[in-house]
């Protein structure tokens, strides 16, 4: 479908619910602070900025999807927010505290499947919870409880390998919940699965956010999965690896698919499809001048 024909500053427009629940977003206390955060590599060919200066913050319960072009720094900035990468410089805060290394009050889930595959799934949940010592008979009943809450409890003895990739995610989802973390850190989580398992796995998601009290971060590709998961967008951009606009979302809640074919939805995409692809947009433009007259282009396919 093209865009071409939707007005992208339609997005501003929120309802009288929607500036509402938002507003009350913001009134909730701050969990993760993040100020003038810098992070450089050194390689062979010299310095690489992976994080520009950036700094935001995010409220309790919020879902905050990141987006922006490969190599922006999606993953280095949840990689330092988990605790396993140090920034170069800026500070960050959760709960009013510095993250200097990983802990259990983040969860994390990667793109590729990160379950131990020696493991039944039963005993990747318990693992981590034995590692932040609890008793083996708890973290046996805890796990029922997280693969029952995923709806895996029937599949509870098997092996990694014996799962489809949307299950993988679902266990390891309830893996990163079971230590009840503060923050769930998600890196492109549904990249690997197919649209069907995809769209499901989003709504899913959306369904285990609104029923625990969990705050989270989550990278993706997928502008429509952004704008479907997202109270915020953070868009990060390309030229200096800064964060180029944070867009808040009109979509209201509950979330529904239905919902991907409404104004708002469509007027936030096109907005960030021309934050992400400026030259796309000002293609579109000189054409549009040359001819005299505004011309269909198709560089905006969605
Ligand atoms: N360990 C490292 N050593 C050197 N450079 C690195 C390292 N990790 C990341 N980088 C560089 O930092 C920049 C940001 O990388 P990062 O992986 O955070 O990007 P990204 O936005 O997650 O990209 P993608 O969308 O492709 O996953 C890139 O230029 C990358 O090459
Ligand atoms: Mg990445």
């Amino acid at each position: 479908m093209t865009l071409d024909h939707i007005e992208s500053r339609q997005y501003k427009l929120q309802s009288e619910t929607v500036r509402k629940r938002l507003e009350d977003i913001k009134k909730r206390p701050i969990l993760l602070k993040v100020d003038s955060l810098k992070k450089k590599f050194q390689d062979r060919e010299g310095e690489i900025v992976a994080l520009g200066n950036i700094s935001f913050s995010v409220h309790q319960r919020e879902f905050i999807c990141v987006i922006g072009p490969s190599g922006c720094g999606k993953s280095t900035l949840i990689r330092i927010i988990a605790g396993l990468e140090k920034q170069t410089s800026g500070s960050i805060l959760l709960d009013s505290k510095p993250i200097d290394s990983p802990s259990s009050d983040r969860g994390m889930v990667f793109q590729n499947y990160t379950l131990f595959p020696w493991l039944t799934i039963k005993k990747n949940i318990m693992f981590g919870l034995i590692m932040s010592k609890t008793d083996r008979q708890e973290a046996n009943t805890k796990a029922m409880d997280w693969l029952e809450l995923v709806g895996l409890s029937e599949f509870s003895d098997l092996y990694p390998h014996q799962l489809s990739g949307g299950m993988k995610q679902r266990v390891a989802i309830a893996r990163a919940l079971a230590t009840r973390p503060r923050i769930l850190l998600m890196d492109e989580p549904f990249g690997a699965l197919d649209a069907q398992t995809r769209a499901q796995m989003q709504s899913y998601l959306l369904q285990i956010w609104e029923s625990l009290d969990i705050t989270i971060i989550f990278i993706t590709h997928d502008l429509e999965e952004a704008i479907y998961l997202a109270d915020r967008i953070f868009v990060l951009g390309s030229s200096s690896n800064q964060l180029q606009e944070i867009v808040e979302i009109p979509v209201s809640r509950p979330r529904k698919p239905d919902q991907f074919l409404s104004s708002e939805f469509l007027s936030t995409k096109k907005h960030l499809e021309d934050l992400i692809n400026p030259e796309k947009r000002s293609t579109a433009k000189k054409i549009s001048i040359k001819n005299g007259i505004v011309e269909k282009s198709s560089s905006l396919e969605g």
